[in-house]
């Protein structure tokens, strides 16, 4: 049944699983019959149950043709069109890079940054930056509210718009509210435009890398940076500022092995409080750090002639967006793949968490 292999068709769930197992692993073929037979895929304890029950030739075609792929490589989340991310369900195919466990680790500190802002009736502005299937800026705009107690208003961008109408599909169906701006980094941004925090898991493998072989389903633009793999995070470092509010946060994802460059240059582009955290395999793989403190508020001399009228100082309202006269070159608005499906989901409802499941393969 399943190429290569001089087997007769798979008779019952068993044999399919048998004959698989000789190709891909034994979790993967487990999680490929319960899609062939259009079940969820936590029903893995039904299927050591009715391993017995017969299969049928429409599932067992269906079957056949996702353990080929499997076996040939690509990303099971591909496969099933899925992957949970965060507790949240997302939508994912080719389009866009399978999201990795260790990118929670960037969401759990950038839910600790918006827990510390300050307590204001102003949403708390994100930035995620390479946004993809939308799994970070999902992921805080779902859990972030808690985090923040104040509404988190979170915007996304990418330079691929086959990745933005994945990001646009999943904020629908999980009925979250995300801007979607498409466009180089922060070049789609409107001048002076300034956010709380700014994230972003970029490109960061290093072109001609010995690894991309393994990841060749995923589209490249998702995982190559240049040489050394670190142009997309210099970008990034250098413009950050530039649309940090005083005393933001930028939080950025790197390689195991990049997280010494990554703060070096956090360093000497005059941020401060340069850290870095691990993943759950120990691997330091995020870097961050504060942007300008706040300037303190100058005291005015008191005109005697007219009453004290106060300006509130920028440090003291973070949360407005800056005036700005005349649009950027580069500036564009928001893109409307679908009209609908941008800044429109008010309808918060969280989507049902699923049960845990084990790491995809890492990217580094
Ligand atoms: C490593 S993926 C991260 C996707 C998602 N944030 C995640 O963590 O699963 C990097 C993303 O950056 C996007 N990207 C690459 N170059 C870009 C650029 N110059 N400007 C904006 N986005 C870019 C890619 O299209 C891709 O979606």
């Amino acid at each position: 049944m399943f190429s290569g292999v001089d087997q007769p068709p798979p008779a019952t769930l068993a044999q399919a699983l048998a004959q698989a197992r000789t190709r891909i692993d034994a979790l993967d073929a487990q999680m490929l019959l319960l899609h062939a037979l259009c079940r969820p895929v936590h029903e893995r304890a039904w299927l050591l149950a009715h391993d017995r029950d017969a299969l049928d030739p429409a599932a067992a075609a269906r079957y056949a043709a996702l353990v080929e792929r499997r076996a040939a490589g690509e990303p099971l989340a591909y496969l099933r069109g899925e992957r949970e991310f965060f507790s949240l369900r997302l939508q994912v195919d080719a389009r866009v890079l399978d999201p990795r466990p260790d990118t929670e680790t960037l969401v759990h500190w950038a839910l600790e940054r918006l827990a510390a802002c300050p307590a204001s009736s102003a949403p708390v502005r994100v930035l995620d930056l390479g946004t993809g299937s939308g799994a970070i800026a999902l992921a805080l705009a779902h859990a972030g509210r808690d985090a923040s107690g104040r509404t988190v208003d979170v915007s996304a961008v990418d330079a691929s718009t086959d990745a933005l109408a994945v990001a646009a599909a999943n904020a629908q169906h999980l009925g979250l509210p995300l801007r979607l701006l498409h466009g180089d980094w922060f070049a789609p941004l409107a001048p002076g435009e300034r956010f709380a925090l700014i994230v972003s898991n970029p490109p960061y493998i290093a072109e001609g890398d010995a690894h991309l072989g393994a990841l060749r389903h995923e589209p490249t633009m998702a995982l190559t940076s240049g040489a050394d793999g670190l142009d997309a995070l210099r970008h990034i470092v250098r413009g950050a500022s530039a649309h940090l509010q005083p005393g933001g946060w930028l939080l950025l994802e790197h390689g195991w092995d990049q997280a010494q460059a990554v703060r070096e240059l956090l360093q000497a582009t005059g941020f401060n409080a340069v850290q870095s955290r691990h993943d759950l395999a120990g691997h330091a793989r995020c870097s961050g750090a504060a942007g300008q403190a706040p300037e303190p508020a100058r005291r005015r001399p008191t005109p005697t002639h007219a009453p004290a009228t106060r300006r509130p100082h920028r440090a003291e309202t973070p949360d407005r967006p800056l005036p700005h006269a005349t649009p950027a070159k580069n500036h564009k608005p928001p893109i409307c793949l679908q009209p609908a499906t941008i800044r429109v989901f008010t309808n918060a409802e969280p989507a049902p968490p699923l049960p845990p499941r084990r790491p995809a393969p890492q990217r580094q």
